[in-house]
């Protein structure tokens, strides 16, 4: 049986929360219903109790909460976050992250996948900050059913209208369902770039933030796999779930993506590996004597291409970053490292790749085809690459 937490907010379509209570029952899902403040005034949380066997949570302090439950023990048990209706302050709320009621504060703390169906008079939705709001929240990936348009308790015409209940229920326990696809299924991930020493102090690198590997992450976490995150030194926050392994060198990754590679049915290579490191490491500072230095690299190992060659049943993504012929060299990669998919982007573009929260990326699969995304966010870039590993662990591949 799955749980889903139900929040409920001030609108006058309140009342169609009733029935997608009782959709969910059908489908055998639990509910849990937190009410705000104003909802509780214009419906008693007594007909949620009835509908839901639940008491209904309504305040942040104990003597309001029934069982004593906190958002953090919430959190751990749901497998989706339904906000219908929500209104334009509850959005803007989620959208600043401010937590300052059971519903807000219980958003930060979720894990799971997080739907909203807004309901509200057709100037608040259409307004500017309202749109906003809306466009970072998709952004963070979390999914929206379209308000409609149609006749408001205004009595305006216009958008604004909660969307169908079947439209609610059915979009949620397709989420719900995605929730699940990964579960048993353990996700190894690398990310962030790679130190390679020269002394104690100085080191060669690259710019890789980590962020793409660690959305990539955080997107595999929602659909229930465990994930192994090997990560190289960024300054982010690693998404809430992942066993993180820090590493710094490139030998350090190959040793800890060995380490958990027999258990991996997936290995995404996100990480920005050096592909030099320096013929001899000193122990001590090295000391500025001659006018002029040169220095002695030795390749590094090809992580990706070792682990290739013992792929078995397994899912390996590699990324490219490229200058010139993106989709020819990438797929070059793909085959050589005995790939299922390559992610190729071109670091030239402005305003995408290394350090940005944009990405615009093709996917090169080996038999040659490939799909070209549009300029996106990481989170919605990740989503659009787990989608592709989803269909093909659904295919046995
Ligand atoms: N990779 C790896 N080990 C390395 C270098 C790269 O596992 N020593 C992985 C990266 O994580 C990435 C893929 O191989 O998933 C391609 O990396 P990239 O740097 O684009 O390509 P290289 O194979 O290093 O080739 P080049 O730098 O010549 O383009």
């Amino acid at each position: 049986m799955k749980k889903i937490a139900l929040g409920i907010c001030s609108s006058i379509s309140i009342y169609k929360a009733c029935e997608i209570i009782r959709s969910f029952q059908k489908e055998n899902c639990e509910v849990r219903v937190i009410m705000t403040a104003n909802a509780a005034r214009l419906i008693s949380p007594r007909l949620f109790s009835a509908l839901t066997g639940r008491r209904v949570i309504v305040g942040l302090f104990e003597d309001e909460i029934p069982d004593e439950i906190t958002h953090v023990e919430l959190a751990r048990e749901i497998s989706l976050l339904l906000v219908a209706p929500a209104t334009a302050n509850m959005i803007g709320k989620f959208a600043s992250g401010i937590a300052d009621d059971f519903l807000s504060t219980f958003h930060l703390a979720a894990k799971c996948p997080i739907l909203i169906a807004p309901a509200m008079n057709e100037a608040m939705y259409l307004h500017k900050q309202t749109q906003s709001n809306i466009k970072k929240l998709r952004e963070m990936g979390i999914r929206f059913v379209e308000p409609e348009k149609g006749y408001l308790a205004c009595k305006d015409e216009g958008w604004g209208r909660l969307a169908p209940v079947g439209k609610i229920v059915n979009m949620s326990l397709q989420l719900l369902r995605k929730s699940q696809s990964f579960v048993g299924k353990t996700f190894l991930i690398t990310a962030g770039p790679t130190r390679e020493y020269s002394d104690p102090v100085r080191y060669l690198s690259n710019p890789s933030s980590g962020k793409m590997g660690y959305e990539l992450a955080g997107e595999a976490l929602q659909r229930g796999a465990e994930v192994i995150l090997v990560s190289g030194p960024t300054h982010i926050i690693p998404p809430p779930g992942a066993r993180v392994k820090w590493v710094q060198t490139a030998e350090e990754m190959e040793r800890e993506v060995g380490r958990h590679f027999p258990k991996a049915d997936v290995l995404i290579m996100a990480a920005a590996v050096a592909d030099y490191k320096f013929s001899t490491v000193s122990s001590q500072k090295i000391k500025k004597q001659k006018k002029s230095q040169t220095i002695h690299l030795v390749q590094t190992l090809d992580i990706l291409q070792k682990f290739g060659k013992k792929k078995g049943k397994r899912i390996l993504v590699g990324f490219a970053a490229e200058t010139e012929r993106i989709k020819e060299n990438a797929l070059k990669k793909a085959i050589q490292k005995n790939l299922d998919m390559i992610v190729a982007n071109d670091i030239k573009k402005k305003g995408s790749g290394f350090g940005s929260d944009y990405n615009q990326v093709t996917l090169v699969f080996p038999d040659g085809k490939s799909i070209r995304s549009s300029k996106r966010t990481k989170s919605e870039i990740s989503a659009m690459i787990i989608d592709v590993i989803e269909e093909k662990i659904g295919k046995g591949s």
